[in-house]
């Protein structure tokens, strides 16, 4: 089956995430989670946020939850001696991230909504979201890995793994190899259309992600196209089985989420990237100030037609009670 629409009713907490219409229940709270024990290291460029070992993103995420913040996204921070040009190390099981989301899932169940992110990009030793072929980024010989890597999700316990890559015919094959071998309620959330844009920035240092050489324009969608390319790439990923479609970034792109919200009927997410996240924290200093300006952008996300919100202001919008 390519498309079922149980799957973002599987739980209530996915039913609560997706179709509540207030704005605390549709944030998604980012995290990165690195090898280690004990390990907190706080990342520059964005104040607030941590690279964290598994049992402090545990203890995170546990202090998350009783505030209510109850989805939670996951990147993988690999070691440099565990990058290679394939990026055979993501699918691993004993790998922080699938660690991380075993635990979790075995201490909070289906009170929990975990999403996993699925991309070649921080695993391999060249930075790039796809296999390296003829120095090109080659689609077909990535989409096996992906594949592989979003399996190793769904078995440690993921509620959707989201691909990132922007390769082509990813969904499809992520959706059939889920369907291979049983996971029929793991869900596959879809960075359908992503920007080639400059405020990524201080997410690649924190996943230390950057590529080596070049850039990623010949996969992830220029800043000038318009509406017909982002609708193109939404439909598509919305035919090939993708739960969930996601614009990104959210606040340059407030007129797309709206044309695309128009346009599919998968519920929609929007990602309020790093760099929109660290331009409100480095021009105010104070919660106040914050408040407003994260109540502002949240609302204006919500009015394009956002179901999901996926923001580094999550929790401290919801601890501070900015939303209430
Ligand atoms: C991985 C990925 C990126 C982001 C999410 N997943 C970086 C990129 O595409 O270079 C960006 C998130 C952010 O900036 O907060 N491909």
């Amino acid at each position: 089956m390519n498309i079922r629409p149980r799957i973002n009713r599987w739980t209530t907490s996915r039913r609560d995430l997706i179709f509540s219409p207030d704005i605390k229940s549709s944030l998604v709270q980012p995290h990165f989670v690195v090898s280690g024990e004990g390990v907190s290291e706080a990342i520059q460029s964005m104040p607030g946020i941590f690279r964290q070992s598994v049992d402090v993103l545990c203890q995170t995420i546990a202090e998350d939850m009783a505030l209510g913040i109850k989805s939670h996204m996951l990147f993988a921070v690999v070691d440099s001696h565990d990058k290679d040009p394939t990026a055979s190390k993501a699918s691993n099981s004993d790998m922080p991230l699938q660690v991380a989301v075993a635990k979790l899932k075995q201490q909070f169940g289906a009170e929990i909504v975990i999403m996993t992110d699925v991309c070649l990009c921080t695993a391999t030793d060249h930075g790039h979201c796809g296999i390296v072929h003829d120095h090109q980024i080659d689609n077909d010989l990535t989409i096996p890995e992906l594949c592989k890597i979003a399996l190793s999700h769904a078995e440690a316990g993921a509620d959707y793994v989201s691909a990132s890559d922007m390769m082509d015919g990813r969904v499809k094959a992520i959706r059939d190899t889920l369907e291979q071998a049983g996971h029929v309620s793991t869900g596959i959330l879809s960075y359908s259309v992503k920007y080639a844009s400059s405020f990524y920035g201080p997410f690649r240092d924190a996943a230390s992600s950057s590529p080596s050489f070049g850039d990623r324009g010949s996969h992830q969608m220029d800043i000038r196209s318009g509406y017909d390319e982002a609708i193109l790439e939404a439909v598509t990923d919305e035919a090939e089985g993708a739960d969930i479609i996601m614009v990104k970034p959210a606040m340059t792109y407030l007129d797309v989420v709206r044309q695309v919200s128009d346009s599919v009927t998968r519920p929609v997410a929007v990602y309020n990237v790093s760099g929109e996240y660290s331009m409100v924290m480095s021009s105010t200093s104070d919660d106040n100030s914050r408040a407003n300006l994260v109540r502002e952008i949240f609302h204006s996300f919500k009015r394009a037609g956002a179901d999901i919100i996926v923001s580094y202001h999550a929790r401290a919008a919801v601890k501070g009670h900015w939303l209430d």
